[in-house]
Order: C-alpha cells, then sequence, then structure tokens
C-alpha cells in the first residue's frame, strides 16, 4: 500500500510522530497542518490551524489524502473526525483519532471517571459536583484526607487540576473554579482521592477492537531539578521505565487495558486512534489518573524511537479496523529526551530569539517543539522549543549523550532540566 498523510499539529510530538511516519517505505506523500521547521524537512508544512475543520477538509480533498493523523486533543474533542467522515466522498478515509464521543475520556473528567467505574477500571473514588452543588462540594472534602484533588471537568490545558493540602484552601479552590478561573471546563468539579505513588504513562493503539502496546514512559513535569518549581507541559522524558517491569505492564494490560477497549466496545464508540493512560503505580498495583485521546509530549520522543516496525503500517490497521494482523518490534533501547525551554516557562517568557548549534549534535535526535522561521533563522516561538532525545543501551548512556553536548544548542535565557532520568537510574527492578 502506498499512502498520502497528512499530519495535524505543531509540536514536539508531532515532528517525533512525522519521523517515524517518513521511516515508512508505505509513505508515498506527507503533508502537516500547520507543522513547524522541523517537520518541514520531511513533510510540506501548510499554514493555518488544526481547528479549522473547514481547511483541514479542503487540504484531504485537494491532496486526495489516505490518512490523517491528528497530534493535539483538541480538534478531536471539538468532533474533527465526525465532521470529515460524515461527508460521503471522504467515507474511506482513514483518520487516528477518535470520534466526539470517544474524545470524551479526556474532555470530560466526569465522564472519564464514569466509565471507569461503570467497567471497574481501577481509580481514585470521586464524587462530581454541579455549580450549584458548592456546599456539597465542600461537605465531601471533609470525608477525605489531604491533599484534596480537584478537577475542573472539562479541557484547560492541562491547567485544570489543583493538589491543595489545606481545607480551607480548598474550599475556596472549589469557589473559584465555579466562579470560571477555568472557563466552562469549571461547570462541572470532580473531586477525587489523592493516590500517592510514582506516575507512567502507557500508549496504546487501537482499532476499538484490537490494540497495539507501546513503549511506556515517564514525564518530567516541574520546571526545576529535584521536581520542584511549577508545573509545565513536561520537561523530559525517560522510556523504558525501570520500576514498569513485565508484571507491572501485565497488570496494567489485563486491568486497565482490555477493561477499557470492552468498555468502548459496550458503549458502542467506534475508538480509532491512541488512548494515553496516566497511570499512579501505588505499591505495584495500577490506578488511571487520567486518559488522553493522543499521545504524550515529551513521552512521544522518547517512545517513537523505540519503535522498529513500521509504524506508519501500524496507523493504516487501526483506521482500517485490521490492528490484530499486526506485530509491533520495541527496540530493547533506552530512550531519554530533555527539553529545552524559553527562560520563564511556563509562566511569562519571550519569543523570537535566535537559536544557534542546532546541527552541532552527534548521535541525537533533535525535535522541534516551539519554532518558527523567520528571515531565514531558526527562532523560538513558545514555551517549550526543542527536545533532545537519545538512544542507548542504558539511561544513564543516553543522559551522558544529552547533557554532554545541550548545550550547545543556544539562544537567549534557553534553560533546561540537568536531572531528567537520574532518579530512574539505579532503580532496583
Ligand atoms: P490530570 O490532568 O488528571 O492528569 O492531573 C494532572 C496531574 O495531577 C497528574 O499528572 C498528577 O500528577 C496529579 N494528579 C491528578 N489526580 C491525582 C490523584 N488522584 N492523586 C494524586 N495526584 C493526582
Ligand atoms: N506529558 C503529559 C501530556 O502530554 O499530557
Amino acid at each position: 500500500m502506498s499512502y498520502k498523510v497528512l499530519l495535524l499539529g505543531s509540536g514536539g510530538r508531532e515532528h517525533a510522530l512525522a519521523l517515524k511516519i517518513a521511516q515508512s517505505p508505505e509513505l508515498s506523500e506527507f503533508y502537516a497542518l500547520p507543522g513547524n521547521p522541523g517537520i518541514s524537512k520531511v513533510a510540506r508544512c501548510i499554514k493555518g490551524s488544526v481547528n479549522d475543520f473547514e481547511l483541514v477538509k479542503s487540504i484531504v480533498k485537494e491532496k486526495t489524502i489516505d490518512m490523517v493523523v491528528v497530534g493535539p486533543e483538541d480538534p478531536l474533542v471539538n468532533g474533527l473526525r465526525d465532521y470529515l467522515l460524515q461527508d460521503k466522498s471522504l467515507e474511506n478515509l482513514l483518520f487516528i483519532g477518535p470520534g466526539k464521543d470517544g474524545a470524551a475520556l479526556e474532555g470530560s473528567k466526569d465522564f472519564a471517571k464514569e466509565f471507569m467505574t461503570k467497567y471497574n477500571i481501577p481509580t481514585a473514588p470521586y464524587r462530581t459536583f454541579t455549580s450549584d452543588q458548592a456546599d456539597s462540594a465542600k461537605e465531601f472534602l471533609k470525608s477525605l484526607r489531604p491533599p484534596y484533588v480537584l478537577k475542573a471537568d472539562g479541557l484547560a490545558a492541562g491547567k485544570g487540576v489543583l493538589i491543595i493540602n489545606d481545607i480551607s484552601e480548598a474550599e475556596k479552590g472549589i469557589d473559584e473554579i465555579f466562579s470560571g478561573k477555568f472557563g466552562s471546563a469549571g461547570d462541572k468539579l470532580v473531586i477525587e482521592q489523592f493516590l500517592s505513588g510514582v506516575e507512567l504513562s502507557c500508549f496504546v493503539l487501537t482499532d476499538g477492537k484490537d490494540y497495539l502496546m507501546l513503549p511506556e514512559a515517564k514525564d518530567y513535569k516541574r520546571a526545576h531539578d529535584n521536581d520542584e518549581g511549577l508545573n509545565t507541559g513536561g520537561m523530559g522524558s525517560v522510556s523504558p521505565v525501570p520500576f514498569a517491569d513485565s508484571e507491572f505492564l501485565g497488570k496494567v494490560e489485563e486491568r486497565i487495558v482490555k477493561p477499557t477497549i470492552a468498555g468502548l466496545r459496550a458503549e458502542n464508540i467506534d475508538y480509532r486512534g491512541f488512548i494515553f493512560i496516566g497511570l499512579m503505580n501505588c505499591n505495584g498495583d495500577p490506578y488511571v489518573i487520567e486518559y488522553n485521546v493522543r499521545m504524550g509530549d515529551p513521552e512521544t520522543e522518547s517512545v517513537m524511537t523505540r519503535i522498529d516496525s513500521d509504524f506508519l503500517e501500524h496507523l493504516a490497521a487501526a483506521a482500517s479496523g485490521t490492528i490484530s494482523t499486526q506485530k509491533i518490534k520495541i527496540s530493547s533501547h533506552s530512550a531519554v529526551t530533555v527539553i529545552v525551554v524559553s527562560g520563564g516557562y511556563p509562566e511569562h517568557y519571550a519569543k523570537g530569539y535566535e537559536i544557534k548549534g542546532l546541527d552541532s549534535l552527534e548521535d541525537i535526535t533533535l525535535y522541534h517543539a516551539g519554532t518558527s522561521e523567520k528571515e531565514g533563522k531558526v527562532v523560538t516561538s513558545g514555551g517549550r522549543v526543542l527536545a533532545v532525545t537519545a538512544n542507548g543501551d542504558s539511561l544513564k548512556e543516553c543522559r551522558d549523550v544529552i547533557y554532554s553536548q545541550i548545550d550547545k544548542i543556544s539562544f537567549t535565557d534557553s534553560y533546561h532540566r540537568g536531572d531528567i532520568a537520574l532518579d530512574m537510574i539505579g532503580w532496583n527492578r
């Protein structure tokens, strides 16, 4: 088979997907909307927004696209799949990403929690409240032990979760969410029990009936070393994750992945795409913290480098309902990713600085995350600017390769964590 592919998105995750897809002998033409200067080396980038559904449709028709691969969640939550596939002339379009129904796993925390409860998928006990129930929500807090976990129901750009130690602060948090701190995402509020443990990201590619497990990963969310500072989109990642041995991953598959896919089928949700399961390992048992309907960023940057089979073929099989025919080949090599960010991220930061040293790193895969091209130069255009990934026999080797060279990349006020993967080295398996 040969495929004309359109990839939606512009970050490091999409650059990682793009490089993997570009390795396939089955790729015939490759387009990205909007892409970035890194992606433009392997795909033709088209200007515009992933949320401009008419534009997406016109590209699909004009370029006679066979497959659309969606990077970020918002077009999915907004129903891009449904919009395109209801057009009779696009009946045979292969599309990676769920419709609006399946995307509610990420788009509504309340839906996800109800789904997990219904299908006996381990997750923290919870209750959902609407804005007229602030008093009951505060009453419910009293039945929980601190810290208190408050989650706005809807999409809030990854910022809709508050974890608060003090009960009166948590009560204030309830009022703030209900008075619009996260906009309409906070029309409903999920309060759940805090889970202590170590977090892990698991990734599934499914056709709604069967699935492939992609390599697991762990991301580093805090801005500074030793997990200090503000929460970010992610400052680095590792794969594999030393504490996720085959026994633990077996539990994830049996207790979470299989019942999730069976649950989607039982709900008549025709889910074709990625499921990213954010997990907590609580004393060796996995609990779902959240579902996402996309790949993780910066996990994808590490994960893609460990897939040795034809990923485009897996995607085509997921989209066409034949994933049971596929076998994924996962490299035993390790991968580490360190994100280079704009100084000040995740708060205020400047953009437009020229990036130097982009071609100076060896044995590295360099992904563009927040860059753009200006007068022939590559400049910063976001908080997370570049993802620097290394592969090696061990996480330590990857770390050494990255940190011995990362300072060759330079732009004004650039910053990166210095301790990515350090806590995983020597982890007692
Ligand atoms: P979410 O958007 O649901 O992934 O939540 C964002 C982050 O909050 C997660 O990655 C966890 O670090 C943390 N978190 C969410 N829910 C819980 C919980 N029940 N217990 C402990 N930490 C949590
Ligand atoms: N790295 C976490 C996420 O992509 O949501």
